[in-house]
């Protein structure tokens, strides 16, 4: 009976591990959103008792995600298999811009990225790590974005997206630092990216600039020169995710580990 927690299941990326995971009977889903109405309307169709969501106001709140943590305790006995970090903040006001386009913007921005980005996860570790011990998988993951490896940004000159680039670089060492202090107990903790991944939710806020319509095409130019492959669905992606969750071990290099859906460093 294995049993999932995952953060940010409202949409895109989170709803399809929902999705996926729960189309077996045997697996228990559990979802934390910050619209529980709006989210159970969207999973109403499939119709499966086997998804749970719980309410939480922020990925930030630690007092919230302690209340939903202890509810999910609740559903699945005490004990957790696997604890997925999904929901990030990921930013409309800095997205297509460098640093230098919005010097004076930039300090809220980097600050809300850390938040939501490194400290949500450290909560969400904190509170699921008593879970995992007592689980069989006993596996952490956070989802990372090769725009947190240092080589790809600088070798393809990917210059937007700074600040959600340096919260997703930070929370990678919060994986390690997570993977230092637990693999002793067997616990695996990994930060996966989950490639380039079209959810429909559309690359550019309504209001997009003519500046950032052009950062974008850049930014898309940039991606396909890596490599020359249309985005994948969620569906994919989450497929190619799960594979990975499930073959690696803790005690190999996978512990602290920074990887794609591909299970390499191939980001895209
Ligand atoms: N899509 C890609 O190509 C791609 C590429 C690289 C990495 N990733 C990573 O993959 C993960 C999922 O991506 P996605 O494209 O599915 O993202 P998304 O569509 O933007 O969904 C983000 C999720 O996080 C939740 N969330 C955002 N801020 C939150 C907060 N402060 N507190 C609680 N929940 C919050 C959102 O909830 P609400 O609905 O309430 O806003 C939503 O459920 C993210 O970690 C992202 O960084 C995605």
């Amino acid at each position: 009976m294995p049993s999932y927690l995952i953060t940010g299941t409202s949409r895109g990326i989170g709803l399809e591990f929902v999705r996926q995971l729960s189309a077996d009977p045997a697996n228990t889903v559990i979802g934390l959103v910050r619209d529980k109405q709006a989210t159970e309307q969207r999973m109403k169709e499939w119709k499966r008792d086997n998804i749970f969501t719980i309410q939480i106001n922020d990925m930030a709140d630690y007092a919230s995600l302690k209340n939903a943590v202890e509810e999910a305790s609740k559903i699945t006995g005490g004990s957790l298999d696997y604890a997925i970090a999904n929901a990030a903040y990921v930013s409309k006001l800095t997205n297509y811009f460098t640093f230098g386009d919005l010097p004076e913007l930039i300090q809220k921005d980097m600050v809300d990225a850390f938040l939501v980005n490194v400290v949500g996860v450290v909560h969400f570790f904190n509170l699921t790590v008593p879970l995992l011990k007592k689980g069989t998988a006993k596996k952490a993951i956070a989802l990372s974005t090769g725009l947190a490896d240092d080589n790809m940004n600088v070798n393809f000159e990917l210059d937007v997206s700074s600040p959600y680039s340096v919260s997703k670089a930070a929370m990678n060492m919060v994986v390690a630092k997570f993977a230092a202090e637990y693999k002793r107990e067997g616990i695996l903790f990994m930060a996966v990216a989950p490639g380039l991944v079209d959810t429909g939710a559309g690359d550019m806020h309504p209001n997009a600039s003519e500046l950032e319509k052009k950062r974008f095409n850049e930014t898309y130019a940039k991606f396909m020169a890596y490599k020359n492959t249309p985005p994948i669905t969620a569906e994919e992606s989450v497929k190619a995710m799960l594979g990975v969750f499930e073959s690696s071990k803790t005690g190999t290099d996978r512990d602290g580990a920074f990887i794609s859906h591909l299970g390499n460093k191939q980001w895209i």
